[in-house]
């Protein structure tokens, strides 16, 4: 017969401390202290919530299906993480940078890499629909000397709010991305169509959780920037359309004061003939300040 130790059965009240001490083998230290904080909180909540057995089925269930959602297309896991406000945070927590540097926001799921490389002034925009839009700005240090050779890595919905990679075989492959470098006096320019406000994908397990919250499912109009330079933090991050109905709602928290931008609706055939765009138009200024790596 084995001893017992009654310490060592499980009990409602010891219940987070127990699962944690059966790690204490744990090969890797860092997982050591990540479980044993997961399993706190979680147990905490648990006790705080007490779920009927359907309840925590419904929960199992709501994962599954999350699980279930997710292909080489599509991560719902991400999106969950962004409208809980989790993407949001990891970001805030690893870009700390110094003041009057760009800041971060949340990367999204639609990032693609192997987007196209593009000259100066290019136009990324390949379904031909929306209102055109020139993006011209300049990266610098922050003692304000220009950086050359920046990469821009940009990309941003369509005109109906769709990413190419939710509508393949709709539009073209790499519609509305494209990858840019700064010239010697660190400025930048592409052109694109004026974004406008989208819903995040809301067919899956995620929108329907935000549809019983009787929560806004919509992103304000934004473009996606990562900015990458050797010797530098990387910047990922959007510019938002200020007056949108969204900016104070966004669906998964990205939204910074700092990222605001006035998109400038300008009627001058001559600029739009100098830019390569149709007349009018609207104009935007994105001036980067890129952290030196170990700042
Ligand atoms: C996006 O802006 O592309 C995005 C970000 C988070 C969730 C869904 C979409
Ligand atoms: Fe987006």
């Amino acid at each position: 017969m084995p001893v017992l130790n009654e310490s060592s059965f499980f009990t409602e009240e010891n219940s987070a401390e127990i699962v944690i001490s059966r790690n204490g083998n744990a090969k890797n230290e860092r997982l050591n202290q990540i479980m044993a904080s997961i399993t706190r909180h979680l147990h905490a909540a648990v006790k705080e919530i007490e779920p009927s057995q359907e309840e925590w089925m419904a929960a199992i269930q709501f994962l599954t299906s999350t699980g279930h959602t997710c292909d080489n297309w599509r991560q719902e896991y991400i999106l969950l993480s962004d409208v809980m406000g989790v993407s949001m945070l990891v970001d805030s927590i690893n870009s700390r940078r110094p003041s009057g540097t760009t800041e971060n926001t949340v990367l999204g799921p639609f990032h693609l890499e192997g987007a196209p490389a593009m000259e100066f002034g290019a136009n990324i925009c390949l379904d031909m629909k929306g209102e055109p839009m020139v993006v011209n700005g300049r990266i610098t240090d922050v003692a304000g000397r220009p950086l050359e050779g920046v990469k821009l890595d940009v990309w941003q919905a369509n005109n109906e709010g769709f990413y190419d990679v939710q509508q393949k075989g709709i539009q073209p492959d790499f519609n509305l991305r494209g990858v840019f470098r700064s010239r010697t006096d660190g400025s930048y320019r592409f052109r694109g169509v004026k974004p406008r406000h989208y819903p995040i994908p809301n067919d899956g397990p995620v929108g329907q959780l935000l549809n019983k919250l009787g929560r806004n499912n919509r992103r304000p109009a934004h473009l996606h920037f990562v900015i990458s330079a050797e010797g530098y933090q990387e910047v990922t991050t959007h510019i938002f359309v200020p007056d949108d109905p969204y900016i104070n709602d966004d669906a998964v928290f990205g939204v910074k004061e700092s990222l605001l931008r006035d998109f400038v609706h300008i009627d001058n055939s001559a600029k739009a003939a100098e830019y390569g765009v149709a007349n009018p138009f609207y104009e935007v200024e994105f001036n980067v300040v890129l952290a030196e790596a170990n700042s």
